[in-house]
């Protein structure tokens, strides 16, 4: 199979790149950028990508790639500071812009005959993000592109093994990047183009199968997208040896632990429901801070999740549904600082000895969609957005009551029902309702009324990270305001959160 390992100099478009190489049915991997020859090698790579970094190569500090990089024979990619880094390593100069250039450029193809620059017409448009720029390029290299403000903006090696652009293949906004990338594939690395989803599935089934032999394994499910496949896939692999767990932790939305069970139950899966309502929300019983509500309810969670696992017998794996960017998160890019503190089942005591089963862990949230698709998992558990593990936790904010959940639920669904009879689910990353602390003065029929605030909260986002407000469409939030307030008992007002991240976050609490 062919790989291509994409070297992670730093790049907010690391992952798109990987994404994109993906879409054209190329199999693809990130390193961290200072990754050995050995770990390199290991991946058996048909070609390399060096991604774009925030920083310069000027500064002493800056991501360097192993020493014989350069020389491993394998075709190559630099990307705006790949490009930079490419120059400098032979002997080209880098300098500080005039003009830092940020957004839409057009490019000027100089060498319309080079195989990276074919089927691209000699002027387009292209992302540009750069602070530096290459001034002299090495000797032996030919420019292929300039900008129009006579940035050099593709470069070559003689021998056309390592090609170089300062601007964004990767980013939507560049209208040839597709067919610049598919050339770098295809006509430079000679990839053949035949990764496939359906393949992936069948493999990785038989490397579950090969993994756990007759042994049992044990899967928290949580009604989301990732433990859903990672359940149907691991099921279809062996059958009733997998257990799962469902613990209704008294935080999900209305009607959904039944909707949920109901799916699992197409599905065939072996599930176990736990009602544990009553102890998540005595634990949280006039719990007003949030980081402290997160610690009772992943405490709460791994005590009742290791109840339950412990009456299965035999059972010597834990099935989790992480993804690929849960793994360059958490391996590649070390030093963010926590802003909440997200939690897993990862916090299963020791002697209970489990071995991790990770099946998806090479995968993006589309393509877990489209395996969930390939192996008839419900279409409302595949579309469905992402929900936090706190659940209504942390949308009900103060402290948490049943009264207040209930409350919460109703508009929540009232919104939800809107957004979906609008016909917006599937272009929103996620939507809730969320209860306000405060009471406020209303007015219904002749009658004064003093009741509570409820926030509504659309975003458009790629991964969570960082996210943008969504422009809910006037007549949709008309609807679902008046709704709220005739059909809601407790709440007078509703209010619209237009707070992108950053600097918010996703969630209020
Ligand atoms: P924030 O609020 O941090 O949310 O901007 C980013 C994304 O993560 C989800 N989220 C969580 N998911 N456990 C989860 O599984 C958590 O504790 C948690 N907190 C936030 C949030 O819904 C958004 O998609």
């Amino acid at each position: 199979m062919d790989n291509i390992v994409i070297l992670d100099c730093g790049s907010q478009f690391t992952q798109l790149i990987a994404r994109r190489v993906r879409e054209l049915k190329v199999h693809s991997e990130i390193l961290p950028y200072d990754a050995t020859l050995e770990q390199i090698a290991s991946r058996k790579p048909t070609g390399l990508i060096i991604s774009g970094g925030p920083k310069s190569v000027i500064e002493p500090d800056s991501p360097r790639l192993a020493e014989g990089f350069f020389d491993m024979g394998l075709p190559i990619l630099g990307i705006c500071y790949g490009m930079q880094l490419t120059a400098v390593h032979f002997g080209g100069v880098v300098r500080r812009s005039t003009a830092r250039e940020y957004g839409r450029a057009t490019l000027i193809v100089k060498e319309p005959g080079c195989p990276f620059f074919a089927d691209v017409p000699e002027r387009s448009q292209v992302w540009m993000s750069h602070g530096d720029d290459v001034e002299k390029l090495p000797d032996g290299f030919v420019l292929t592109a300039v900008s129009e403000d006579g940035v050099a903006s593709g470069m070559r090696s003689a021998d056309g093994r390592i090609n170089a652009v300062q601007f964004h293949p990767e980013v939507f906004h560049t209208e040839k990047g597709e067919t610049l990338l598919a050339n770098f594939l295809f006509k430079i690395c000679g990839c053949k183009g035949d990764w496939d989803l359906g393949n992936w599935a069948e493999q990785m089934k038989d490397e579950i199968r090969k993994k756990v032999g007759d042994d049992k394994v044990i899967c928290g499910l949580s009604g989301g997208v990732d433990s859903s496949v990672a359940a149907a896939l691991t099921a279809a692999a062996i059958g009733d040896n997998l257990q799962c767990i469902f613990v209704n932790n008294g935080l999900l939305r209305k009607g959904e632990a039944e909707e949920v069970l109901n799916s699992y139950k197409q599905m065939k899966l072996n599930v176990t429901y736990v009602d544990a309502t009553d102890r998540f929300l005595k634990g949280l019983a006039g719990v007003i801070e949030p980081e402290k509500k997160r610690k009772i309810i992943g405490e709460t969670f791994i005590r009742v999740f290791e109840e339950e696992a412990r009456k299965v017998k035999g059972a010597r794996w834990l099935l989790q549904g992480t993804l690929y960017p849960d793994v360059i998160e958490s391996g590649a890019r070390k030093g963010a600082a926590v802003i909440k503190s997200h939690h897993n089942v990862g916090g299963l005591p020791k002697d209970m000895n489990f071995q991790l089963l990770e099946p998806l862990r090479e995968l993006f949230k589309d393509e877990v969609r489209a395996v969930g698709r390939l192996l008839g998992v419900p279409e409302n558990i595949v579309r469905r957005h992402p929900f936090p593990g706190p659940g209504l936790a942390v949308r009900c904010l103060g402290d948490i009551t049943r009264d207040k959940l209930e409350i919460l639920r109703g508009a929540d669904k009232i919104f939800l029902d809107e957004i979906n009879r609008a016909g917006l689910y599937d272009e929103i990353w996620q939507a809730f309702a969320v209860l306000l602390p405060v009471y406020t003065v209303g007015v219904m029929g002749d009658e004064r009324t003093y009741a509570r605030v409820c926030a509504l909260r659309a975003i458009t986002s790629r991964d969570g990270m960082t996210a943008e407000w969504y422009r809910m469409p006037h007549d949709v939030l008309d609807r679902v305001s008046t709704r709220i307030c005739n059909e809601v008992r407790g709440i007078n007002r509703v209010v619209y959160d237009c707070t992108s991240k950053p600097p918010a976050t996703v969630e209020w609490e």
